[in-house]
């Protein structure tokens, strides 16, 4: 018990480190919670400090909970899961920015390739996602939908695959489950801009 206290503190210190925060301060003496939605992601940093910045905050957002989550995964599968998870509460609930981060979107697929590399061994746990994010965005322009709907896939997917697979790992399907929704809930503010048709469209993909 006490390694796996160990791994979810871990998940959450990693979770934490604002990467949209560092590099808009580092490379563009930026603070990007002042501009745009005034989300800690990846999305907001396109916005504000262009698409090369963005890349950057998704890749290193992405890569943070794979690090956390290959770590707990030499201890074991129910490390790493949960320190996956405390990893994206880390990210939308940042020790290190006030308790104000972003929404969970590269977090998660920082955990659904984890998935693929330490637990099942199998892409399509990313990949579904990823072909529902980018149907989604292409058909819309909404990064907002297109998240909400990548999450509640990941979520069918996972809980579809572990039960007709018979895996037997009620575990993750109840991880992929809060992820979903955590995803939403942190979504509030775009789920009420894309019923008044407020919500920003995509211009830097
Ligand atoms: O990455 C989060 C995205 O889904 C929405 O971000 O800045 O448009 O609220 P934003």
């Amino acid at each position: 018990f006490l390694v796996l206290l160990i791994c979810i503190v871990m998940g959450y210190i990693l979770g934490s480190i604002p990467f949209a925060l560092v590099i808009g301060k580092v490379f563009y003496k930026t603070d990007i919670r002042q501009y745009g939605s005034g989300n800690l992601g990846g999305t907001n940093a396109g916005r504000v400090l262009g698409r090369n910045a963005g890349i950057a905050v998704i890749a290193c957002d992405i890569l943070k909970v794979v690090l956390a989550m290959g770590l707990a995964s030499l201890q074991s599968e129910a490390c790493s899961i949960w320190c996956g998870v405390a990893c994206c509460l880390g990210h939308c609930y940042p020790v290190f920015a006030h308790f104000k981060g972003g929404k969970a979107v590269s977090t998660m697929f920082g955990f659904l390739v984890s998935l693929w590399l330490f637990t099942f061994h199998d892409i399509s746990y990313a990949l579904v996602p990823l072909g529902m994010f980018l149907v989604i965005l292409y058909l819309f322009k909404y990064v907002s939908l297109a998240s909400i709907a990548s999450s509640i896939s990941s979520c069918m997917y996972i809980t579809a695959q572990i039960l007709s697979l018979d895996l037997n790992n009620l575990m993750i399907i109840l991880a992929s489950w809060l992820m979903m929704f955590l995803i939403i809930y942190r979504h509030r503010s775009n789920i009420q801009k894309i019923m008044n048709a407020t919500e920003n469209k995509i211009k830097w993909m």
